[in-house]
């Protein structure tokens, strides 16, 4: 098992005047059900589209699979010890749409719910808060071959879903998030393919966009129906997006990725409008004739607060003739009217998924959130790094991941110096675990997992971050 409890890494807390957080911060660390549970055909549950996507052939690394993870479908009351003895104040999971409710419709599976009330009660009883997140993007596959969120009628269906899980578990949690990361479900599931359910079509990733947000909208009226006393909001994941140069051409380049990276979601939820500049780049793909009268309304049903995922920054310039493709998320095909837009390497340092380490965006993200769109309390709701972590003698020390926190909790800190009203941060991840197309080998982990042994070890930047909570801040250097 883990060593939580042994010494933080030497120094590292020791040095310069504290940045203090505000008492009542919220200290915690995400998961999502696919990514950790593994149990893929136990206790009820069905196939998702991420089961059907990572069993096909070529879609994940090494044709990894979710089947068995972390195997924390069976190790859940130990997980909890374990967040327990790093001193998590919350945890952010999510609930398996396919555990609960396996076919997409009808009646819950009990053995599945249960699953999620012992997990709540198991959290509850080490006085950590829950945080669930109603859609970390495992569709049921039923739902999938009906159309997917291309389908009008999947944001009915996730309504529906949403108000059974808040019935049967809303007494116990007051933080739900409907959607995580929109974005990615919209336009890697659907745009670029790279994510299940792995389709390529620009006008569908755009229909499952709105689709989602209409979901999302509907689910907040079905929870707050059920639970008015919940705290209601969705997950984001942001980028600030720069121009690689001060040209006119460079500067449009980066308002285009904008509007669909950042715009295409906060304007609708937060505002009720798509941006008019985004609909126009996109006449090219979509008429937009899928955006019903009354959808907006739906969408922006006033929430309680608003969570933000922050990894990196995109620096982009404007399109060149023959210009090399760009890996993963920046596929071309997952801009859909904008594909020709280039995205640019700075040549700074760069965690073990390529991605910019850029601490200053995430202040710059959280203040423009609160500038321009929202008084609400914002949190990070996830934030982290993939370095190759090594194995010694029992132990993991991880310095680069250890920094980026530390550069990441001190951008935290300066935004809410700023003004804006910023509750809570969730590292990504309390532990290693399947990272979608590229299986196990990416490692997010605060807690390195041992997949031969299922053992957990609690790595230096796990250690780090008990005592950062400990002592509710961090030295300013
Ligand atoms: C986010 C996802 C999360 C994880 C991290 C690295 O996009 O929400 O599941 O994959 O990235």
């Amino acid at each position: 098992m883990s060593n939580p409890a042994s010494p933080p890494a030497v120094g590292v807390l020791d040095a310069g005047p504290a940045l203090t957080f505000p008492p009542d911060f919220l200290w915690g660390a995400a998961t999502a059900a696919y990514q950790i549970e593994g149990a893929a055909t136990e206790g009820g549950r069905a196939p998702s589209i991420w089961d059907i996507f990572s069993h096909t052939e070529g879609r994940t690394v090494a044709g990894h699979t979710g089947d068995v993870a972390c195997d924390h479908y069976h190790r859940m009351p130990d997980d909890v010890r374990l967040m327990a003895d790093l001193g998590l104040r919350s945890y952010r999971f999510s609930v398996s749409w396919p555990r609960v409710q396996p076919g997409g419709t009808g009646g819950v599976n009990q053995e599945g719910m249960d699953f999620y009330r012992r997990l709540i009660d198991e959290l509850l009883g080490h006085g950590i808060e829950p945080w669930l997140t109603l859609y970390h993007w495992d569709l049921p596959q039923p739902l999938e071959d009906a159309g997917g969120w291309p389908a009008r009628d999947t944001a009915a269906r996730f309504a529906e879903y949403s108000h059974l899980v808040a019935e049967a578990l809303g007494d116990r949690v007051k933080y739900f998030t409907t959607l995580n990361e929109p974005w990615c479900s919209a336009f890697l599931g659907y745009g670029s393919g790279v994510h299940a359910p792995g389709r390529r079509d620009g006008a569908d990733a755009v229909r499952a966009g709105h689709h989602l947000m209409l979901g999302h909208g509907l689910a907040v009226q079905a929870v707050r129906a059920a639970r008015p006393e919940a705290q209601l909001g969705i997950t984001v994941n942001l980028y600030p997006v720069t121009p690689a140069s001060g040209s006119a051409a460079d500067a449009d380049a980066a308002r285009r990725i904008d509007a669909l990276a950042n715009r295409f979601f906060l304007d609708p939820v937060l505002r009720g409008a798509y941006p008019a500049d985004l609909v126009a780049d996109l006449r090219q793909v979509t008429d937009m004739g899928h955006v019903r009268d009354g959808d907006l309304a739906t969408i922006s049903t006033p929430l309680d607060m608003v969570g933000v995922n922050y990894y990196s920054r995109h620096v982009v310039a404007a399109p060149v003739e023959g210009a090399e493709p760009e890996p993963y998320w920046r596929a071309p095909s997952c801009w859909p009217g904008s594909e020709d837009v280039r995205f640019v390497t700075r040549g700074v340092p760069v965690t073990d998924m390529d991605w910019e380490i850029d601490a200053p965006g995430l202040v710059e993200t959280l203040e423009r959130v609160h500038r321009e769109y929202t008084d609400l309390p914002l949190y990070v709701t996830e934030n982290g790094s993939a370095f190759v972590d090594e194995l010694v003698d029992g132990r993991v020390d991880d310095p680069d991941r250890l920094a980026y926190f530390a550069a990441h909790l001190r951008a935290a800190h300066a935004a809410i110096e700023a003004g804006v009203p910023l509750k809570g941060y969730f590292a990504w991840s309390l532990l290693d675990n399947f990272e979608w197309a590229w299986g196990y080998t990416k490692r997010f982990g605060m807690v390195y997992v041992d997949y031969d042994s299922q053992a957990r070890i609690a790595k230096s930047s796990a250690r780090w971050y008990a005592d950062v909570i400990r002592r509710n801040g961090l030295p300013a250097q």
